[in-house]
This record gives C-alpha cells, sequence and structure tokens, in this order.
C-alpha cells in the first residue's frame, strides 16, 4: 500500500478564486485546520505577492505544527528571497518555485526561448536550495509542453536540488488517459526521478481534476495538490475530499491510501464555505447537502434493510454527524466553549467573551441553536477584518399597497450618518441607502439567501458577490431578520473593499 503525499493549496490556488480573498486571521484558522486533518503540505500563500501573504506564510510556518509549510515564488530571485524570509522561521519550510515550459506559455507571455528557460529553472532551484533542503519546482503549463523538452527540464532541476517535481494541468486540459501516460513518461524517461517526489496540480475546467490526479497516482504520482471543495483559479483545482475519498474508499483498486483523518473533512470543507463564501453546491460529491441524502422510495427501503446496498461510505466517515441541537439561553460560557473547540475553534479569551454575548443575543431570539449558528457567530464576531461602516440603525416598510422605503443608519469611522432612499423591494431600498451613505461605485454582482439550519425562527444568512473596477469581493451576514441580514453582508463586502484600499494605500506609502 503507497502513502500519497496531500499538498493542501486552499490558501494559494484556491483563494485565486474571484472574491475568495482571505485575511491573516482566517488563513491563520483554516491552517491549523488542514492541520488537524493531516494534510502533508500546506501552501500557505505566494510571500512576494502581498505584504497580507507575506504574514500569513510567515504566521503560519512559526505557528502551524505537523505538516510541511510552503510558499509559492516565481522563478524570480526577488520572489524566492522573500519566500525564504517568510519562511526562515518556519519549523518544515518549502521554497514552490515555478516556471512555464510549453511553447505557447514561453513564446507569448514570458517571451523566452527554451535554452532561456531551463537555465532559468536550474539557476532559482539552486537559489532556493541555497536556503531550504525542500524544493519544489513546476513546469508550469506542463501538460501542453512538448515531452521531450519537459523531460529535460525535469533532468536539470532534479540535479539542481529539487526534491518534489509537480506536474502541472494549468489549464484544466488533460484527459484521463493521456495525463497517467505523462506520468509514466517521466518516471520512464527521466533518470534522476526515482530520487524526487512526482507532483502533480490538475485544473478542472473540463471537469476532470480528480480523474486526472487519479490517473497519475495510478502512474506513479506520489503527491497531489488539491483544495478542499475544489476551489481555485477559474473552475478551481481537484477536490481533496474526492480524492481522499476515492483513495480510501477504493483501497483495493488503487492499492494506495493517505495520512487524512477523513473525520475531519466535513467540518473542513463547512470552515473553507464560510470563511471565503463559496458556497458547495448541494449535489457536490462527498460534503454537498445531498451526498448522503436519499430520496428514492427504492433506495430508502434497500438502505433500512442494509446500509451499503446505496452507500459506498458512511456520513461518519466524513465527520458527518446529525447537526446537534448545541444548547439554548440557559447555556454556560463553558459548555459553548467546549462546543467551539470541537468544532474546530480555539479562541482567545476576548475573543470567547465577544461571540459568548452575541450566542446571548441570538438565544433570545432563537430558541435552538445549532453548530451552523455558532460558525456564524465565530466568522462575524472574531474573523471579521475593522469595519470602517457598522450598521447601527435600520428600518424598512413594505407592503402589497407600499413602496419599499428604508432609513439606515451607519456608523462611518465612528460617525453616525442617517439616510433614507426607496427602492423596487425592501433589500433594494436598503442598499440603495447604503450606497448613498458610502459612496460606493461597486456593483452588486449575485445576491443569494439561505437559511441556517431549519425552522421559521432560523437565521437567514445572505451572500453578496460586489465588484468594483476589477476587484470582486464576497460579503455576508446573518440574522434571524434576512433584510438585516442582507444590510450586513452588503456591508461585510464595502468593509473588505474599504480594507483592501487602505492596505493598498498603505503599501505606496500614502492615498493620492
Ligand atoms: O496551475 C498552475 O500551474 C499553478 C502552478 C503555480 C503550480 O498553480
Ligand atoms: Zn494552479
Amino acid at each position: 500500500m503507497r502513502t500519497i503525499l496531500i499538498f493542501d493549496t486552499t490558501l494559494r490556488d484556491g483563494e485565486q478564486c474571484p472574491g475568495a480573498s482571505m485575511n491573516v486571521e482566517e488563513k491563520f484558522l483554516i491552517a491549523r485546520q488542514l492541520a488537524r486533518l493531516g494534510v502533508d503540505i500546506i501552501e500557505a500563500g505566494f510571500a512576494f505577492s502581498s505584504p497580507g501573504d507575506f504574514v500569513a506564510v510567515q504566521r503560519i510556518g512559526r505557528e502551524v505544527k505537523g505538516p510541511v509549510i510552503c510558499s509559492l515564488a516565481r522563478a524570480k530571485p526577488e520572489d524566492i528571497d522573500s519566500a525564504w524570509e517568510a519562511l526562515k522561521t518556519a519549523h518544515r519550510p518549502r521554497i514552490h518555485t515555478f516556471l512555464s515550459t510549453s511553447e505557447i506559455h514561453l513564446r507569448h507571455q514570458f517571451r523566452m526561448t527554451r535554452e532561456q528557460a531551463l537555465e532559468r529553472a536550474v539557476a532559482m532551484v539552486r537559489r532556493a536550495k541555497g536556503y531550504v533542503e525542500d524544493v519544489e519546482f513546476s513546469p508550469m503549463d506542463a501538460s501542453r509542453s512538448d515531452p521531450e523538452f519537459l523531460y529535460r527540464v525535469i533532468e536539470a532541476v532534479i540535479q539542481a536540488g529539487a526534491t518534489t517535481v509537480n506536474i502541472p494541468d494549468t489549464v484544466g486540459y488533460a484527459i484521463p488517459e493521456e495525463f497517467g501516460a505523462l506520468i509514466r513518461g517521466i518516471r520512464e524517461q527521466v533518470p534522476a526521478s526515482d530520487r524526487i517526489v512526482l507532483s502533480v496540480h490538475c485544473h478542472n475546467d473540463l471537469g476532470l481534476a480528480v480523474a486526472n490526479s487519479l490517473a497519475a497516482i495510478r502512474n506513479g504520482a506520489g503527491q497531489v495538490e488539491c483544495t478542499i471543495n475544489g476551489i481555485g483559479e477559474r473552475a478551481g483545482n481537484a477536490s481533496l475530499e474526492e480524492i481522499v475519498m476515492t483513495l480510501r474508499t477504493r483501497r483495493d483498486f488503487f492499492q494506495a491510501d493517505t495520512r487524512i483523518a477523513t473525520e475531519e473533512i466535513y467540518k473542513t470543507s463547512r470552515m473553507v464555505s464560510g470563511i471565503t463564501g463559496m458556497v458547495v453546491q448541494p449535489n457536490k460529491a462527498v460534503v454537498g447537502d445531498n451526498a448522503f441524502a436519499h430520496e428514492s422510495g427504492i433506495h430508502q427501503d434497500g438502505l433500512l434493510k442494509e446500509r451499503i446496498t446505496y452507500e459506498i461510505m458512511t456520513p461518519a466517515s466524513i465527520g458527518l454527524l446529525k447537526s446537534k441541537l448545541v444548547m439554548g439561553k440557559h447555556s454556560g460560557r463553558h459548555a459553548f466553549r467546549e462546543r467551539l473547540l470541537e468544532l474546530g475553534y480555539e479562541l482567545a479569551d476576548e475573543d470567547l467573551n465577544k461571540a459568548f454575548r452575541r450566542f446571548k443575543r441570538l438565544a433570545d431570539q432563537k430558541k435552538e441553536i445549532f453548530d451552523e449558528d455558532l460558525e456564524v457567530i465565530v466568522s462575524e464576531e472574531v474573523y471579521r477584518i475593522p469595519d470602517t461602516y457598522v450598521l447601527h440603525y435600520l428600518h424598512v416598510e413594505s407592503g402589497t399597497d407600499k413602496t419599499p422605503i428604508a432609513t439606515v443608519e451607519l456608523l462611518v469611522d465612528g460617525k453616525p450618518v442617517r439616510e433614507t432612499r426607496t427602492g423596487d423591494g425592501p433589500v433594494d431600498a436598503t442598499y440603495r441607502t447604503i450606497t448613498a451613505i458610502t459612496g460606493t461605485r461597486s456593483q452588486l454582482v449575485t445576491y443569494a439567501v439561505k437559511a441556517i439550519s431549519g425552522g421559521s425562527d432560523a437565521q437567514g444568512e445572505v451572500t453578496v458577490r460586489i465588484k468594483e473596477g476589477d476587484k470582486t469581493v464576497l460579503g455576508q451576514g446573518a440574522d434571524t431578520d434576512i433584510i438585516t441580514a442582507s444590510a450586513k453582508a452588503y456591508l461585510n463586502a464595502l468593509n473588505k473593499l474599504a480594507h483592501r484600499r487602505r492596505q493598498a494605500e498603505q503599501a505606496t506609502g500614502g492615498g493620492v
């Protein structure tokens, strides 16, 4: 039985999903959960790309024990140096550098000859090796590269010190049989390949990322790069939970498994979805709401007689237990803290107090509080960036015979500002009023509302996506009143934009 290494890139490639950007606190929280999940390597970010990413890589490297912590770096001296600067206090650091090898990329994007690319790849692997033993190299767009040139590059970077070589299907173009053959070809044609870990990194443009990764494993890949819920650039990356559960369920076929604690999968999926705002589709394999829901009478009948008639894995194997009724308004702080710990949230005293106060307020409005409610409380009270705009007052009137009208008061940098506007509906009136106060030029791209847990007193959770220039951000808000939840979601997105603007101004030494 081979052990396949799981390289999680949720915090790097996953974050490249439009609107899914995370702040340092959020990344740290996810990294700790990934360590509990048992991933072998965490790609914590791309240190050179922004001050936020640098700090995230540094903090995760210093504070998260267990997995190897990795930073991405282009094949450029400044990127490699910055990756090392961020990683030098890490317990188990890795630098991951990359350069394209396909003719399409070299000619049109990098304007380099093959020889120049080969030389640069070798030089940058050597530079990284001067800092750290564990160096990974990725020939980007490998699946569209000339295999003979690819073999040469791989042999050369191994001789220069690469310990892992990762083969990306950058644009999700490969077909499983073909991708498996490419991996086999590397194993057979690159003499030094038996000294390193051969890895794969597949994108999902044709919905084949998991199938391609599995074909690669069958043909000798020892590491797969993947993300929680399959989030990532464009159509995303191979989904960690699908690869892991396929290997676990079909060990007989693959003769391979991973070190993942599968009972942590569901919790991790929910955490990533909650923090990034990337909703998991109900029919998503393994972690979707319907993945273990049996609707047809024939299936239900079979299941009741014998589970294996229609279930190839158990909900418990991914940690999906019946949503627990946590507590009500008489529950104490101790029980509250214990339940949060079970959900993967270890909070400092001050944060715990904030979350507990919100829990008590909610318990006054809502009889039963579920795990899902607690997750929202933590993400809203603890892991939010500092707010420029705070909702202070909201009054909305609407009805079948009335033009909806909203009055909103926001605290803008601490000062109250009040406005009133009408709209096509109560949410529209509220959003127009908030737009008038904040003077935002952003556009609302999507708006979605769902109930968290069941019952007519359930909290409504609203997710919005807004766009300003080329920046897209997601905002989320929850409340037992969906108009208030809608206002909170819009403000959360506007606060993220304001925060980004402030960070950009600081990075360039002040505004214009
Ligand atoms: O998709 C890709 O090629 C990448 C590389 C940086 C590994 O993300
Ligand atoms: Zn990628």
